[in-house]
């Protein structure tokens, strides 16, 4: 924490997260020599063979690591851009690649090892064997139980426990199209997107175990199937998997003949097997939800030959997995990360990989450490929130415990060179390798990383694209930001690749507006060069050709490496009755990085109170998630506006971020700034900064 001594001897703690507009160059740190001993990728030429020249047959490198039931024709097809299509006319089951083939030679292995929360609990090990049969028994109660069949689709909203996993790979045996929503999002949440993707099933669970306290979650599902039906949606079954079979910790009544309990259907199917399904190269795998500019989240629609050799191409040469390898990725399932990185990519390389249930600070600060050491773990994988808390709970508890990582991954925020050198000296103990992976739910797998054993970390940068990634850093001009230029601009990639979403389901015209329209050269080009993937996020690029990612630059805030929209929490305010209008904003937060602040102006008549700012908090948990919770809520007499009425949500972020607000008077009313500065941030003038990139530019673009 750094102290800015203001004028008027106001003490301001300026959090990490603003530390960082200031970064310097950083100094180099080098891959262990035991690491690269025995590293997956060590072949300089593996930019050679990943160059524009060799694209995009680069990528057969990848589709080759898996098993396929027809090998393809044609790598990439660029005839409909920008939906491009890979490996057309091949034919591969992603349950048969994660499951079936490493039956030969691991099937004692542990697939994957389940960490209850409560310690009291032991971790348990779900070899292949063992995961084989209960993806087949669970694939056979989805097929005849409930009548799913390939292209359907099913919403899964469950916690971290390995009956996710069991769904999940379940499900893409027979080529039905799971869309997992994350346990933490409301039942509201969870239900517009039952309504979106269309399911006609609902798989939950009774409960789980979170900071010591078994939790009602199956609640959610009652809410999940009114607000769908509401948006007309009909679920006629609700699987409830139970934490503990035979027991019930959900409290909500069973509706009979639509609430069914897995563990009393699952006898039925004992020793079912059912042939995996040999699914189109091209045929969608899952749908992922996340936010956008607008208030409706957008289902990710993700295919299934390009998506799994991505990240098992990635989870091999920048994971650094190996079959003996135990490897935990901390990140929820839930999200993109946890589909990547913990199920597809780890489960196709038959490596180990651990699934924790709950909190990492509970019962204490020590408690990642020692499942570390408990399960030998040598592969750690979480993002820069966790670190955050990790350092400031209990920032010797690693050297307490004896395990020893050798490699390390931080994903979904910018980190902070401080916290990374805590990470890389602390928990790595001077022995691991780090990767900064920069990517985004709809790109499937990492974008921009160092590889592991080549390249040297540089802390707060991501680094050079991945092999057979191209970025490109433009400007609003569609010029091209050089390197070493220290000019910020929007980060592109110029080329397809096989993890890329292949649509927003159900909405192509937004998928291209989103991601193409905007530095599209020509429209009617069937030439990929001429269709960059604009990521929303901003970017600067140095001397060596590594990228440093500022943050989102549209109204989407980032909290704790997770998409939230402005938009999506606004519209929850205005079902508040008393509320007239609202703006989000990102502030900065110590442990998350960014959190949303809400003002809210009030209808006219309306008395603000403590009532009304609990009511739009609470409504804010119901519609999304306690992940959205607020910093604060301001309420405001009226909102800083242009002469044409537009909403400043730049003035608001500046205020509440103690930034310099820039140039006001073209407002219509530039009088209530001044009495909102007050209320957020007190009588005495406090001293103001530029600002973190992200936050400058938030709003600028609305
Ligand atoms: C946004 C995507 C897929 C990863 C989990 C989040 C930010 C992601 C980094 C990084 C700086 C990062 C970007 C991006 N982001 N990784 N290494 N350094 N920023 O997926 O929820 O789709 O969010 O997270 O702003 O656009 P997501």
């Amino acid at each position: 924490m750094a102290e800015i001594r203001p004028k008027q001897n106001v003490v301001i703690e300026t959090s990490e997260a603003q530390i960082a507009v200031h970064w310097r160059e950083e100094e180099y740190y080098y891959p262990p020599a035991k690491f690269v001993g025995q590293a997956n990728l060590t072949d300089p030429d593996i930019l050679e063979r990943f160059s524009e020249k060799n694209f995009p047959e680069c990528f057969r490198e990848y589709a080759d690591l898996l098993s396929w039931d027809r090998y393809w024709d044609t790598t990439l097809d660029t005839s409909d851009p920008p939906f491009w299509k890979w490996f057309v006319g091949g034919k591969i089951n992603a349950s048969y690649n994660c499951v079936d083939r490493h039956l030969a030679k691991y099937k004692n292995k542990a697939a994957l090892i389940f960490v209850p929360e409560p310690e009291s609990e032991a971790p348990v090990s779900v070899t292949y064997r063992e995961l084989y049969v209960r993806v087949n028994e669970f694939a056979a109660l989805l097929r005849d139980f409930c009548g799913l069949k390939s292209g359907d689709r099913v919403t899964i909203h469950m916690p971290m426990v390995p009956e996710l996993p069991i769904t999940m790979l379940a499900c893409a045996r027979l080529g039905v199209i799971h869309s997992v929503v994350f346990g933490g999002f409301s039942g509201e949440a969870c239900g517009m997107r039952v309504a979106d993707s269309q399911s006609h099933v609902l798989i939950t669970m009774d409960g789980y175990y979170r900071n010591g306290k078994l939790l009602d979650h199956k609640a959610a599902a009652e809410i999940a199937l009114s607000t769908a039906k509401h948006e007309g949606q009909t679920v006629d079954k609700v699987l409830v998997w139970r934490r503990h079979a035979g027991q019930n910790a959900s409290a909500t009544p069973f509706v009979k003949g639509r609430d069914f309990f897995v563990d009393e259907l699952l006898p039925n199917y004992a020793g079912e097997l059912v042939a995996p399904v040999p699914m189109d190269a091209e045929a969608p795998l899952f749908l992922m939800y996340t936010s956008g500019s607008t208030g409706k989240p957008k289902g990710c629609q993700h295919r299934t030959g390009g998506y799994l050799a991505y990240v098992t191409g990635t989870s091999k040469y920048i994971q650094d997995i190996h079959p003996e390898d135990v490897y935990w990725c901390m990140a929820d399932i839930g999200w993109i990360t946890g589909h990547s990185y913990i199920v597809y990519g780890p489960l196709a390389l038959a490596a180990t990989s651990v699934i924790y249930e709950g909190v990492p600070t509970y019962p204490d600060a020590g408690r990642v450490w020692r499942i570390a050491e408990r399960l030998d773990v040598n592969i750690f994988h979480t993002s820069p929130t966790a670190i955050r808390m990790l350092r400031k709970s209990g920032h010797d508890e690693p050297t307490k415990y004896n395990y020893h990582f050798k490699h390390m991954t931080t994903v979904g925020e910018p980190i902070e060179p401080e916290v990374w050198r805590w990470y890389y000296e602390t928990v790595g103990k001077r022995e691991a390798v780090i990767v900064d992976t920069w990517w985004q739910t709809e790109n499937g797998g990492f974008l921009c990383s160092t590889k592991p054993a080549l390249d040297p970390m540089k802390p707060g940068s991501a680094g050079p694209g991945v092999p057979g990634i191209y970025p490109v850093i433009y400007d609003e001009n569609n010029q091209e930001v050089t390197a070493g230029s220290g000019k910020a601009g929007n980060i592109c990639i110029r080329n397809p690749w096989p993890g890329i979403m292949q649509t927003i389901w159900g909405d192509h015209d937004r998928f291209v507006t989103q991601y193409y329209a905007k530095y599209c050269k020509n429209r009617s080009s069937k030439d990929w060069h001429d269709w960059p993937y604009f990521a929303s996020d901003g970017a600067v690029l140095a001397a060596d050709g590594y990228f440093r990612i500022l943050g989102r630059v549209d109204d989407v805030i980032n909290v704790a490496g997770h998409r939230l929209g402005t938009k999506e929490i606004e519209s929850a305010c205005l079902t508040v009755p008393e509320v007239a209008e609202a703006a989000v904003v990102p502030v900065a937060d110590e442990i998350k990085g960014r959190v949303p602040e809400v003002y809210i102006a009030l209808k006219p008549g309306v008395q603000a109170s403590q009532e009304i700012v609990d009511k739009v908090n609470k409504v804010i948990e119901t519609m999304i998630g306690k992940i959205a919770r607020p910093k604060h809520i301001h309420i405001v007499s009226d909102m800083p506006k242009t002469r044409s009425g537009k909403l400043m949500r730049r003035v608001l972020a500046a205020l509440s971020n103690n930034m310099k607000t820039g140039d006001i008077t073209t407002l219509a009313n530039p009088d209530v700034v001044e009495s909102i500065r007050e209320l957020v941030q007190g009588k005495e003038v406090v001293a103001l900064t530029d600002g973190p990139e992200d936050l400058k530019r938030f709003g600028t673009e609305e």
